[in-house]
């Protein structure tokens, strides 16, 4: 059976219902991870649980150490990841409140720590990574997601900007050129790390915001805030689900 680990986003700092046996402060040689390790039960499946921007949220996204997490998680004994993301919504399906399980994704990201295999002057080593998520992993999620009967894409290009701020209407045409669909600050290096440390990898974004330059509307953070909050059950009934199948 897969031990499986969630990393929480925005929104998703608490696994709410997760029954908590052990919080795991793990030391890494990259550092420390953003939180301790949750390991507990959620619908009735052992699982680990790892908050990306910190419990509380205080980390934004160029300064996680996705490093430091991913090993933490495969140092307790995750063998697939399940990643959640806010994103906005590039896609004229991608309204606020719908689901994506991207299957590809483009990096824009610069300046972040984003390989184990940095400093092995020995031998290089260079991933495959023509296909970022795992194949096996989103079908189960799409199955959930099914099941939930909510709205949410099967497919989509994931865009990782570097932030802390959002992108200009221009970056975003520009991103639309490149035949992206969803746009979000913390979906890389983290794919790529847990590649490169042989973990399963998949990522359930939800849409908060449409996009710079989509609506006419200042993007705001209560606009967002009031989307993850109105959208993060669904996120967590479908996560239920992948565990209980
Ligand atoms: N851009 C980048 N990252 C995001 C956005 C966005 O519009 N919304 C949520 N995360």
């Amino acid at each position: 059976m897969t031990v499986y680990a969630i990393i929480g986003g925005s929104g998703l700092t608490q696994l709410e219902g997760l029954n908590i046996r052990q919080s795991l402060a793990v030391d890494t040689p990259y550092g420390a991870p953003s939180a301790e390790v949750q390991i507990g039960e959620y619908a009735g499946k052992e699982v680990l649980f790892l908050a990306r921007h910190g419990h509380p949220h205080r980390l934004p996204p160029h300064r996680v150490n996705y490093r430091a997490n991913l090993w933490a998680l495969k140092q307790a004994g995750a063998e697939a990841i399940l990643a959640v993301n806010a994103v906005g919504g590039i896609h004229p399906v991608m309204d606020s409140g719908f689901l994506c399980v991207p299957h590809q994704l483009i990096d824009y990201t610069s300046g972040r720590e984003h390989t184990y295999f940095a400093d092995n002057l020995e031998q290089v080593t260079h991933i495959d990574f023509s296909y970022p998520y795992s194949e096996t992993l989103r079908q189960r999620l799409i199955a959930a997601l099914v099941a939930e009967n909510v709205g949410f894409a099967s497919q989509g290009v994931y865009a990782c900007t570097q932030g802390p701020r959002l992108e200009t209407a221009a970056e975003i045409e520009r991103l639309e050129r490149d035949g992206c669909d969803i746009v979000g600050m913390t979906g890389m290096p983290e794919a790529a790390l847990a590649r490169e440390l042989e973990l399963d990898y998949a990522c359930l974004a939800l849409v908060v915001n449409p996009a710079a330059g989509k609506s006419t509307a200042v993007i705001s953070m209560v606009e967002i805030e009031q989307a993850l909050r109105d959208g993060m059950g669904k996120v967590t009934s479908t996560l239920a689900r992948v565990l209980k199948a």
